[in-house]
């Protein structure tokens, strides 16, 4: 695997690839991979004739500079683990380099960004818009992949590469979880074993939310029942657990075919997030 650092090689390398009909796939990660990476990354290599894996630690996107010090660096592994799944390029570049001069754009989803994630992070949609247009730019992918343990993220690349009509198709990956049903997460790294246990709860509190979703039972008594099993948890500090239309981001106010339960919180002082999408039809 070829590592890139500067912008102008990978928008030479997409530019001889499209000229040769190649198809390409870019995964954009923060590094501190794990199997929820791999993922995104064989979903690439099966569909695509390249696959560029981008590894930035985007500081645009962190609105608390003690989480972006304490972001996992573990370059050595990721080198590895994307080598062997057989991935064709890793773009690494520095900051300076990637933030020559520092943006003045910002990006405003209408709304859709204040939300969940957005409410508890001012500016962080706005960072992940500008970096991700700029990698989609700078590489020109056929397909980029992104995971749906990120369901605000994903909807809202989706809504910004139609906004602007950037040429790439935006491709959802399902989440991967330990055999305890805690979503992977870089983030995990810094979680003891005790925590890891307890953020197993996590999961367990989604699916008692859709379990009585299935059971016909309405949403704020199915969300009751999750937060009255989550606040047992003392070690979860619970930020938010909510039930959404995946399209507007909105807790619906009658039933309907497709829900989302999202979830974030602290563990040990690690935010973690997590969601599970339910369809009845
Ligand atoms: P990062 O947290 O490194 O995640 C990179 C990609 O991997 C994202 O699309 C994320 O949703 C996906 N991912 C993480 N854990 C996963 C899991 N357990 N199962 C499936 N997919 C998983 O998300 C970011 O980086 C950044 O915001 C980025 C998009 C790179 C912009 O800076």
């Amino acid at each position: 695997m070829k590592i890139l650092r500067e912008p102008r090689e990978l928008n030479e390398l997409s530019k001889i690839l499209l000229e040769n009909k190649k198809t390409i796939g870019l995964v954009p990660t923060m590094g501190a991979l794990h199997i929820g990476h791999s993922s995104l990354v064989k979903q690439s290599l099966i569909a695509n004739d390249c696959t560029i894996v981008t590894l930035f630690v985007n500081p645009l996107q962190f609105n608390n500079q003690e989480d972006l010090d304490k972001y996992p660096s573990t370059f050595e592994n990721d080198f590895k683990l994307l080598d062997d799944l057989g991935c064709d390029y890793l773009f690494a570049p520095s900051t300076q380099i990637m933030y020559a001069s520092k943006p003045l754009i910002k990006i405003d989803f209408g709304g859709l960004d204040n939300v969940l994630e957005g409410e508890f992070r001012p500016g962080h949609f706005s960072g992940v818009g500008v970096v991700v247009a700029k990698l989609l730019n700078m590489a020109r992918p056929t397909n980029a992949y992104f995971g749906l343990k990120d369901l605000q993220q994903f909807l809202l690349i989706k809504k910004m590469v139609e906004d602007l009509s950037i040429p790439v198709n935006i491709q959802g990956v399902p989440t991967v979880r330990a055999t305890s049903g805690l979503a992977l997460s870089s983030r995990n790294l810094r979680l003891s074993d005790k925590g890891l246990e307890v953020a197993s709860r996590i999961y367990v509190t989604l699916n008692i939310v859709a379990e009585q979703i299935r059971n016909q039972k309405g949403y704020t008594t199915a969300l009751e029942l999750g937060a009255d099993f989550i606040e047992k948890e003392k070690e979860i500090k619970v930020e938010y657990l909510e039930l959404v239309d995946p399209n507007t981001l909105k807790r619906p106010d009658k039933n309907i075919a497709e829900v989302a339960i999202c979830f974030a919180g602290y563990v040990e002082g690690i935010r973690l997030i997590d969601n599970l999408y339910l369809r009845q039809d």
